[in-house]
Order: C-alpha cells, then sequence, then structure tokens
C-alpha cells in the first residue's frame, strides 16, 4: 500500500510518500518506509517580517506544492510520464474544486497533461489544525487530485501525526510497545502547545495546551524583542549555548507563568512581556537593533537572556509534563514539534527520566522517545504514518474542509 501526504497546516509545504507493508502477509506492525519527505520550507519568506503571516504563507503554498509534489513522486519513483489527453468535462471540475488556489492549479494542469496517475492508494492530507488559509491549500489539492484520479482521501490532525511520527524507529519498526503505554506526549511548536495523554494509538486526551501563544512563538517573540532573526527557536538555543555561567543570576530571573498551577495549561504571552520590559529596563529601548548583539556588552547580555529564556520555558513544560505522568502513571514521554528540535529540552527532559527511573525504582520506568530533528518539525511523513492509522476514516472529496480549531480525541 502506498500513501501520498500533503501537509500545508503551517510555514512548511510537506509532501511525502509512504510504503506500508501489509499487515496481514508481513505480519509485522507498521511495515513502513518512507520512499519520499520532501518539504519546502518558507523561512526565508518569513524571516523579514519575524513571524509567519498566513496571507503570505497561503500564497507560498500554492507556488511550492506542485514542485515539492513532483520531486516527491520522482524520488519514489512514482512519476509516470504520458502525455495524456483530458476530458474537458473533469477539468472544468478540477478547476472548480482549485479556484480558490489559482497559484497552484496554474502549476498543476500542466503536470496533469505530461503525467499518468501515481500508483498510490490514499491521499493523506492535514486538515487540522493550522493556519486555515494555508490548511486550505493542501485540502484542496488533495480534493482536486482525489476526484481526477479517483484516490480515496484520509484526513488526518497535524498533531497525530507529531505524536505518531515517534512511534516507529529508523528501520521502521514499533519502537512503543504496549508495555510502554501510556504515553504522555507534549507537542510544542511555533503553533501549538499541547499535553495530550495516548493510552494507545488512536486513543487520545488533550489533557492542557497553551491559553494563549505557543512555546515555539514564545521563542520567536523573543527572538524579535532581542533584535535576532526568525525562526527565534534555533538561535535564542545556539546563543544560549554561548553564555559563561551556570546558574541564573538572579538579575536575568524571569517569571515561569502558571508553573505551579494545578492543571496542564500553559501560558506563554506574559513571559514574552517580561522578556519586553526587562529588556527596555535594563537596556533603555526594545525591541533591540540587531547590531546590538554584536558589541562587547550586547554579546553578553543576549547571550544570558537566550539561557534564561530557554530555561524558563524548559521549567514549565518540564514540570507541567512530570505532572501528567505522575498522575496518569506513563511509562513513555513523547516529544514532538519544531521546539522537541531543542537539544537543552531533550537533555533536561533525558535526565528528569533518569531521576524519576532512580527515585522509583524498576516499576517506574520512564521512557523519552523524539523524533530527529526533520521529522520533529512539520514534515508530510508525520501525516502519511497518521493516515494509514486512520485509513477507515475515508472522506469524500465533496465533503472535505480544513478546520482550524481541529481537536484530538473529540
Ligand atoms: O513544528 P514547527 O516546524 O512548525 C509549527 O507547526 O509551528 O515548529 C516551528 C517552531 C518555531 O517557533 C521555532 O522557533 C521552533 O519551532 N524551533 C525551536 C528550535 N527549532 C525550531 N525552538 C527551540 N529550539 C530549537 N532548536
Ligand atoms: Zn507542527
Amino acid at each position: 500500500m502506498k500513501i501520498l501526504a500533503i501537509e500545508t497546516s503551517c510555514d512548511d509545504t510537506g509532501i511525502a510518500v509512504l510504503s506500508v507493508q501489509d499487515e496481514s502477509t508481513s505480519g509485522k506492525e507498521g511495515n513502513f518506509v518512507v520512499l519520499a519527505n520532501e518539504i519546502a520550507s518558507q523561512i526565508k519568506v518569513h524571516q523579514k517580517y519575524g513571524g509567519v503571516f498566513p496571507a503570505m504563507a497561503k500564497r507560498e503554498h500554492q507556488k511550492n506544492t506542485v514542485p515539492t509534489f513532483v520531486k516527491a513522486l520522482k524520488k519514489a519513483k512514482l512519476l509516470n510520464p504520458r502525455p495524456c489527453t483530458l476530458d474537458p468535462k473533469k477539468v472544468k471540475t478540477f478547476k472548480t474544486i482549485l479556484e480558490r488556489e489559482p497559484e497552484l492549479l496554474k502549476r498543476i494542469i500542466p503536470f496533469l497533461k505530461k503525467y499518468s496517475r501515481p500508483a498510490v492508494d490514499y491521499i493523506a492530507v492535514t486538515n487540522g489544525p493550522g493556519l486555515e488559509p494555508c490548511l486550505w491549500v493542501g485540502v484542496n489539492f488533495a480534493r482536486a487530485l482525489s476526484y481526477f484520479w479517483d484516490i480515496p482521501i484520509i484526513p488526518v490532525n497535524h498533531i497525530e501525526g507529531h505524536i505518531l511520527v515517534n512511534f516507529f524507529n529508523e528501520n521502521s519498526k514499533l519502537k512503543i510497545l504496549n508495555s510502554k503505554l501510556p504515553t504522555i506526549a507534549l507537542v510544542v511548536s511555533g503553533g501549538h502547545t499541547q499535553i495530550v495523554l495516548v493510552n494507545k494509538i488512536g486513543d487520545y486526551k488533550i489533557l492542557g495546551e497553551t491559553r494563549d501563544d505557543a512555546a515555539g512563538e514564545c521563542f520567536d517573540k523573543a527572538a524579535k524583542i532581542l533584535g535576532l532573526g526568525y525562526p527565534g527557536g534555533p538561535i535564542i538555543s545556539k546563543l544560549a549555548q554561548k553564555a559563561s555561567r551556570g546558574p541564573t543570576p538572579t538579575d536575568f530571573k524571569l517569571p515561569r507563568p502558571m508553573m505551579h498551577t494545578k492543571d496542564y495549561d500553559f501560558s506563554f504571552s506574559g513571559l514574552k512581556t517580561a522578556i519586553l520590559y526587562k529588556v527596555k529596563k535594563d537596556i533603555g529601548y526594545a525591541p533591540l537593533k540587531p547590531n546590538f548583539a554584536k558589541t562587547k556588552k550586547g554579546k553578553i547580555y543576549v547571550a544570558e537572556m537566550c539561557t534564561e529564556i530557554q530555561q524558563a520555558i524548559i521549567d514549565v513544560l518540564l514540570k507541567k509534563t512530570l505532572k501528567a505522568v505522575k498522575d496518569y502513571g506513563a511509562k513513555t514521554i513523547i516529544l514532538g514539534g519544531g521546539v522537541s528540535a531543542n537539544s537543552e529540552l531533550k537533555k533536561q527532559f533525558q535526565q528528569a527520566c533518569d531521576r524519576h527511573c532512580e527515585e522509583q525504582g524498576q516499576s517506574g520506568n520512564l521512557n523519552l522517545v523524539f523524533p530527529e530533528p526533520v521529522l520533529s518539525t512539520d514534515n508530510g511523513a508525520m501525516i502519511a504514518i497518521a493516515g494509514y492509522y486512520n485509513r477507515n476514516k475515508i472522506i469524500d472529496w465533496k465533503n472535505l474542509s480544513a478546520d482550524s480549531n481541529l481537536r484530538l480525541g473529540e
């Protein structure tokens, strides 16, 4: 079985092809081979603004989807050059489906004339949560292809993709076995911050989430205040490594919003405001000019701030995740989303898991699982894997729509 996956929920256009050996013949669950996992990043476009503008991101998705799709099919050896005569009636409906994506339509028509239907069994597409205008590009592309080539569509929840990509190792073998369940998944990206209880694949409960900004968004906004580039997470993480000291000096201390509340929720917009006020107080103005971080004084100041910002975010994420682990007797922590690429975060989560094991003895084994960096940020492969597990939820292209607030387990 082959699954073509489409991901356009934020600022990465991801197209993947997953090959799955049938469980009944292979006898193994999830015998996956990722044949292609192509990603077109929009970082360069959004860099100037220090954040993602949905309308601009939508336009970029429209431009990038077809070239990324072609690359993925080529890599998966599914590109069949064969000039086809197109049925004008079919083309008319096809154009209607893509009428809100004119830039994409312009690029896909020549493709249809040149190549025939690729041998895929399903199209899995992210239909939420995410930025609504961006989601629609992928959804409409999936609808149009489904109609034209008669391929069933599987709608996929983006968060489930971030979770399920962790269930398999590089050899596509299931690594989170039943004995390692339930797990607590922390999905942290530019758009989401959620703690999810995963009882098993397909059985989820959102325990907590951010009430305002996402953790990645906080990294991005903090970087903007410090006059650094975009995306903020990797830059802050790199500069934090350059800070000279051990524990944070008290005059750099930032708040840890909601760290001690009894729920599993987060709030990161207060942290962003605290950073803004602190920089204004310390330096006299904010946001800082990009040149500030290049001065001798600026270098030290920015590095110290980056360390403290990163630590404040890690502290709250870790505290709430461990609370959920304890309350639900979880045996595994899963990390997912762009922020899970942060090496200090992974290090401190690992240390916490080791401490947990020492305190609890054999019975308290707590595993930490996170994806390799290319699979932690948005990509098509994670949508293909989640698609495989949702193949009983096929939907007619006429009934599929994007839902920016789609929620897991509801
Ligand atoms: O999952 P993702 O690629 O897209 C969204 O769904 O948002 O995540 C992007 C986010 C950005 O906010 C970026 O600053 C953050 O992930 N990020 C990081 C790191 N790498 C990416 N945050 C902290 N440390 C990193 N190393
Ligand atoms: Zn994401």
